[in-house]
């Protein structure tokens, strides 16, 4: 470990007497991208979740030895743009899931993404659904996982998210309830976890819609969904006086739900005064997969096969919502085509999770840079 450390700092050190910023950012960009594929590779032949911990070990290790910090993020990544009173620098985001512990923040900066959601948190610790819970289904670029909510726990998240160092990006909070939370308690551990991430995040996302935590899905009923939205948004009423500061509250949304669901929902967050919509979790859809042999595993479905049903939802709510609520849009978008069709169907930012595994950092670049 320390000799690849000082391995990493010997060439760090090279490259900075070798070559200008502009020069080392190319370079190392380019050195990064023609690895991926051989990374992916590799990577591959590896269970999905060890592959997972492997990767993000991997770039923590690049943050730290300062190799990543040859290729942070220049200037062609940044086109500033101002959603729910929050300076986004450009318009890609890391969809939720992924830094599940908010511990990679700074590396996954250094890519380019302008947000980083880190979570799902709950107010408790907890282990998630026995393994293996996560799978690749690699011909059609997709994953199905069902993950269950692993994570640290709430505290560890913000301790986590504190010690972000370099990125200068905005850190959005994604919180959801315990497994063994019952629905009828579960504002309490949205109130929990609000509390708690409202002093360090730039904006707090309830997670209603992860199809791994049982029951979790029904708090999108348009009265739960209600009553929720209510005590959240008098919680952060008080906290914004408390600390001098407007953390925006947002939804995030499945895409398994019918139009007569999504205009129910949009006239609750529009009567309830949510400042923003995330749409969409995965899908327990398996049309576009059927027939490949992981379909019929439990779990969300993500990646291409979920765009189609992904962007239809945006495209409802935001015939409803107008421009009073702004959408994050995420879901499927694997390619620029793709993340311009989100935005014309009424995304103002958009987000990735399953075309960053199988594309790299390439993607993220192209679109920090196009969108
Ligand atoms: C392995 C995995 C874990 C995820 N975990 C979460 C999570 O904890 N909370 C959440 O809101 N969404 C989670 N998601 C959903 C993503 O944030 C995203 O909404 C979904 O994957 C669709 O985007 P994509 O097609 O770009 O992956 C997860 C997705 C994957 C693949």
């Amino acid at each position: 470990m320390h000799d690849g450390v000082n391995l990493c700092t010997n060439c760090v050190i090279l490259a900075h007497q070798r070559f200008d910023k502009g020069q080392r950012v190319n370079l190392f960009l380019a050195v990064f991208n023609a690895l991926y594929p051989l990374a992916r590779a590799g990577l591959f032949r590896l269970d999905a979740e060890v592959a997972h911990h492997a990767s993000m070990a991997a770039l923590r290790l690049a943050e730290k030895s300062g190799l990543l910090g040859l290729i942070s993020p220049s200037d062609e990544l940044v086109s500033p743009v101002e959603v729910m009173g929050l300076k986004f620098p450009n318009r890609i985001g890391l969809a939720a899931g992924l830094d599940k512990e908010g511990n990679t923040i700074d590396a996954l900066g250094r890519l380019g993404f302008g947000c980083i959601e880190i979570g799902t948190i709950t107010p408790r610790p907890q282990a998630g659904n026995p393994k293996p819970r996560l799978f690749r289904l690699i011909d059609h670029e997709a994953i199905i996982n069902r993950m269950g909510f692993n994570n640290p726990g709430i505290d560890a998240g913000v301790r986590n998210v504190c010690s972000a160092k370099s990125f200068g990006g905005v850190v959005g909070f994604n919180i959801g309830k315990n497994k063994d939370t019952p629905n009828e308690n579960a504002a309490d551990d949205y109130l929990i976890c609000l509390r708690k991430a409202y002093p360090v995040a730039d904006y707090v996302a309830v997670n209603l819609s992860s199809p791994n935590t049982p029951g979790l899905r029904d708090l999108q009923g348009a009265e739960a969904s209600a009553r929720l939205l209510e005590v959240l948004k008098k919680e952060q009423a008080r906290l914004a006086a408390e600390h001098g500061k407007q953390v925006p509250l947002l939804f995030k949304v499945a895409p398994d739900l019918d139009e007569a669901h999504v205009r129910d929902l949009s006239q609750v967050f529009l009567s309830g005064g949510l400042d923003g919509l995330i749409a969409t979790n995965t899908t327990l859809d398996r049309d576009r997969v059927a027939g490949h042999p992981r379909a019929a595993e439990a779990g969300g479905l993500s990646g291409r096969p979920v765009f189609e049903k992904s962007t239809a939802t945006l495209q409802q709510f935001a015939s409803h919502l107008g421009s009073r609520i702004p959408i994050i849009g995420v879901g499927g978008i694997s390619s620029l085509e793709d993340a311009r069709e989100k935005i014309r169907a009424g995304a103002s930012l958009v987000q990735i999770y399953t075309s960053f595994i199988y594309q790299g950092p390439r993607l993220v670049k192209e679109l920090a840079r196009e969108l």
